[in-house]
Order: C-alpha cells, then sequence, then structure tokens
C-alpha cells in the first residue's frame, strides 16, 4: 500500500468538482484534511452548500469551509450554463452532516498545513483565488506544501475566451501566484481533460454499479452533458477529475514538463495559460502538464471509484 498523501480540496461545485471529489475520498491513498469552496461556477453561497451536501453524500470527514467570495482582481462571472442556477442542478442531495468551518478558507487551509506532520498536497479545481491568497498570506508555509494538482488553463486553445479557460480566466492575478510560487504543480488544462469525455453511452455502465453515489453521479452527468452537447460534444467532458487522477493515477496520462506564465493583459488574451514548447523564453520548466489521457482507463477508474460507495446510503431531500 503506497503512502496516504494529505490533501486539501478547493473547488467551486460544480458537476466535475463534484466528481473529481467522488474519485478523491475513493482512494486509500488520499486522506482528505479539508475541503474549500471558492466562487466560480456559481456564487460562493451556492458553491459552499454544494461543498457541503457532496461531503455528506461521500462520507467526507473533514471540515468543509467557505472560500473567497470573489476573484483578487477581477469581477465574479458564473458558469450557470454549465453548471444550472444552484451550480449543482441535477439529483437530490443530503443536507450538511456537520456545521459549516467556522473559520474562513485560508484560515482553515493554514492550519492544515502548520498541524500536518507531512507536506500536504492542494487539489484545485476551480478559480485559483484561495490557493493564492493562502500563499501571500502565508508565506511561511509554503514549505508545508508539498505540491499543487490544478484543473485549469489550456495550452491550445480556451473554452471560456478563445484563449483563455474558465478557471484562470475567472482570476488570472491568482493564477499568476499559483504559476509563479516555485512549487511542484501539475495542469490538466483542456488539452487533456476535452478528451476526458464521459459518453452517454457510458451512463447506463455507470448506474449499473447500482448504489446511491453511482446513480446521483449518472444524474451530475446527464445534466451536465446537456450543455456540451449542444456544442457538439460527444460526450460530456468532465474535467476537474483529471486533477485528483494526475495524483493517483499518472499512468493514464501522457505529459510535457513546460514553462507556462499567465497572461494578465490583452482584449483578447488575458488568462491565457502561454506554454513555451519551443523553450524559447530560456525559462525552466514550472509546470507538468497533461497533454493526453487514456480514456477508457478513466472510465474505468471511475466504474472503479463508484463501487468503492457500495453500502452507502444517505437520506436526500
Ligand atoms: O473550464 C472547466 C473548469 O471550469 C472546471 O473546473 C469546471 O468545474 C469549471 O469550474
Ligand atoms: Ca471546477
Amino acid at each position: 500500500m503506497r503512502k496516504t498523501i494529505p490533501v486539501i480540496l478547493d473547488g467551486d461545485p460544480g458537476h466535475d468538482d463534484a466528481i473529481a471529489w467522488v474519485f478523491a475520498k475513493a482512494d486509500p491513498t488520499l486522506e482528505i484534511r479539508a475541503v474549500i469552496s471558492v466562487a466560480g461556477n456559481q456564487t460562493i453561497e451556492k458553491t459552499t452548500i454544494n461543498a457541503r451536501r457532496i461531503a455528506a453524500l461521500l462520507g467526507i470527514d473533514a471540515p468543509v469551509a467557505r472560500g473567497a467570495s470573489r476573484p483578487l482582481n477581477a469581477d465574479p462571472v458564473t458558469a450557470g450554463n454549465w453548471h444550472g442556477e444552484s451550480g449543482l442542478d441535477g439529483p437530490a442531495l443530503p443536507e450538511p452532516d456537520r456545521p459549516l468551518s467556522e473559520l474562513p478558507g485560508v484560515e482553515l487551509m493554514a492550519k492544515v498545513l502548520r498541524e500536518s506532520r507531512d507536506p500536504v498536497t492542494i487539489i484545485a479545481t476551480g478559480p485559483l483565488t484561495n490557493v493564492a491568497d493562502l500563499l501571500l498570506s502565508c508565506p511561511e508555509l509554503k514549505e508545508k506544501i508539498g505540491q499543487i494538482s490544478i484543473m485549469g488553463g489550456g495550452i491550445t486553445h480556451g473554452n471560456w475566451k478563445p484563449a483563455a479557460e474558465y478557471n484562470i480566466f475567472e482570476d488570472p492575478e491568482a493564477a499568476w501566484t499559483v504559476f509563479h510560487a516555485g512549487l511542484p504543480l501539475r495542469m490538466c488544462g483542456l488539452d487533456v481533460t476535452e478528451k476526458a469525455l464521459i459518453k452517454p453511452s457510458e451512463f447506463p455502465r455507470l448506474l449499473a454499479v447500482g448504489n446511491q453515489v453511482a446513480e446521483i453521479v449518472t444524474g451530475w452527468l446527464e445534466f451536465f452533458y446537456r450543455f456540451p452537447m449542444q456544442l457538439g460534444y460527444s460526450g460530456a467532458p468532465v474535467h476537474d477529475p483529471c486533477a485528483v487522477l494526475a495524483l493517483t493515477h499518472p499512468e493514464i496520462f501522457q505529459t510535457r514538463e513546460l514553462y507556462v506564465d499567465i497572461e494578465l493583459e490583452g482584449e483578447y488574451t488575458r488568462g491565457a495559460t502561454v506554454a513555451d514548447l519551443m523553450g524559447s523564453t530560456g525559462q525552466a520548466p514550472n509546470v507538468v502538464c497533461g497533454m493526453d489521457i487514456d480514456r477508457d482507463r478513466y472510465v474505468e477508474l471511475l466504474v472503479e471509484a463508484l463501487k468503492s460507495y457500495d453500502g452507502r446510503c444517505v437520506p436526500v431531500i
């Protein structure tokens, strides 16, 4: 058995954040120490109650704290077109099974880092506001961060703007801080996450796992696929779990070590993750970038993760 890794889950659930957390909770090598919400897909109020409900559904035995309500230096833009009015439209979910942490998100992150004997990995699947805030407000804790694994960016294209992916576009200043922190960083951008498709023909296979979490995940996918289907996608691009699997199953990815910087200016380029593919900047690589994925194995791993929830069933509202 591999040594367990203490992790902090930071995200804006969000259907794909929720499925990322399904993977994280199911993996015996990850020890979830805290769950932190961030404004993004929906307002902080909505992403926070969603985070608490997901934690109750999955049995995540860690504090959930409310994170940043707006980007460091940008106006918040929500993604209701993808995730619906609640941010997690679709199946009914349980009520939270414990109070929200009294600590603000960044303070809980700092507490977890201070109290951990081992370096903590941060898995960020939304705008990087909380992570940047932690780095800026507690620089002395950088040494307690083992690595950061994000879903965000895109080397060849964007999805919210032509050149910018949503998580980075939502808070480019935060992303710049994270990419310049000098910490081990894994980036699963659109280049790989848009290949992490789960096709509607595969939804029955997930449902057939036959437990409550499988039923709810299938319901999330059915809702989540509505919008990309209109855009012509052949399946739901389930972006965020890549940030988890990059740590637990790196073998399913093809990666490149690249120098990546964040564009903060430009009418058409703000929020772009600019990758030095030819080494022309002379800068040493700062990111391990996901470039491709074994999609079939990705779906198999989701089925395996769902099976780990056999025997768990909680009342839903
Ligand atoms: O661009 C995809 C990202 O934006 C995912 O994290 C999704 O949840 C949204 O936050
Ligand atoms: Ca997200």
